[in-house]
């Protein structure tokens, strides 16, 4: 697969699975998820299975798959397509079935969970893996170059919402989408104050979960402009959102 990111290929340790397919997984950042990592990553699919379905489903309907089918025709190239805080590989593999041929990107902090996608996508013919921890200060990728960028169930977890919004918007091709999708925050305050604090203590990291509204407002503060959203129940607990944005 010719790669958008030569200068830093260099940097990758190359991990061959087969004879036809390589993985590339960037360890040049340190920064490990202690959260995503040992039985956590190895069984997080089983246990997060309902809930991953039902919200990466939303977020798949907010695609829009004719513009990346057009890609090729249009621009003579592929649809590149990047997904930060790729996890297991789910929506990844998923992605690379709707529209085959896509140069595929995965970022995510855990090497466990990268580890749970390389086993899932090693039928796929190319995919680059990357090691990253992602908190808006810019990914090294050059800039207009995804036609497709996903975010699903992580923006609680970014330090900096604003910062990493607008990378994404450099990041952006011309005509390109950025679809969003997280946990909302819920009512009452109070309670929800509390799951919060549980959830730092317990991930080690900032969780902030957002509504509807404030991820749309943070988009805008980014700069981009959101074109569709949508609140929906998850479960008797979890509420998600999902926007697309451009
Ligand atoms: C709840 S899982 C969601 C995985 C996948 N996006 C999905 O929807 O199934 C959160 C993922 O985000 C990753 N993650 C959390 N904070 C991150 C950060 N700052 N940079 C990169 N990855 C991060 C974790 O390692 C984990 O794989």
């Amino acid at each position: 697969m010719p790669t958008i990111t030569d200068s830093t290929l260099d940097d990758c340790i190359t991990v061959p699975y087969n004879m036809q397919r390589t993985f590339h997984v960037w360890e040049g950042e340190k920064q490990m998820s202690r959260y995503y990592s040992g039985g956590r990553a190895r069984h997080y699919n089983r246990r997060w299975r309902r809930y991953t379905e039902k919200t990466l489903a939303v977020a798949i309907a907010m695609i829009d798959f004719a513009a990346l089918h057009r890609v090729p025709e249009e621009l003579g190239r592929p649809p590149r397509l990047l997904d930060v805080a790729c996890g297991t590989g789910i929506l990844l593999r998923h992605l690379l079935e709707c529209v085959p041929g896509m140069e595929a990107y995965g970022v995510d902090a855990s090497a466990d969970m990268l580890a749970q996608a390389q086993e899932a996508l090693m039928d796929q013919p190319h995919v680059r893996l990357e090691q990253r921890e992602v908190n808006g200060t810019g990914l090294p990728y050059p800039s207009r170059t995804f036609d497709l960028i996903t975010c699903t169930n992580v923006l609680h977890d970014i330090r900096d919402p604003v910062g990493f919004l607008s990378d994404m918007r450099r990041l952006l091709a011309p005509g390109g989408q950025l679809v969003v999708e997280d946990f909302a925050r819920r009512r009452p305050a109070l309670l929800w104050a509390v799951f919060e604090w549980l959830a730092r203590r317990i991930e080690e990291g900032p969780v902030r979960a957002y509504t509807l509204a404030e991820a749309q407002a943070l988009c805008v503060q980014a700069g981009l402009h959101v074109v569709n959203g949508k609140a929906f129940p998850i479960d008797w607990f979890w509420h998600g959102w999902a926007l697309r944005a451009g």
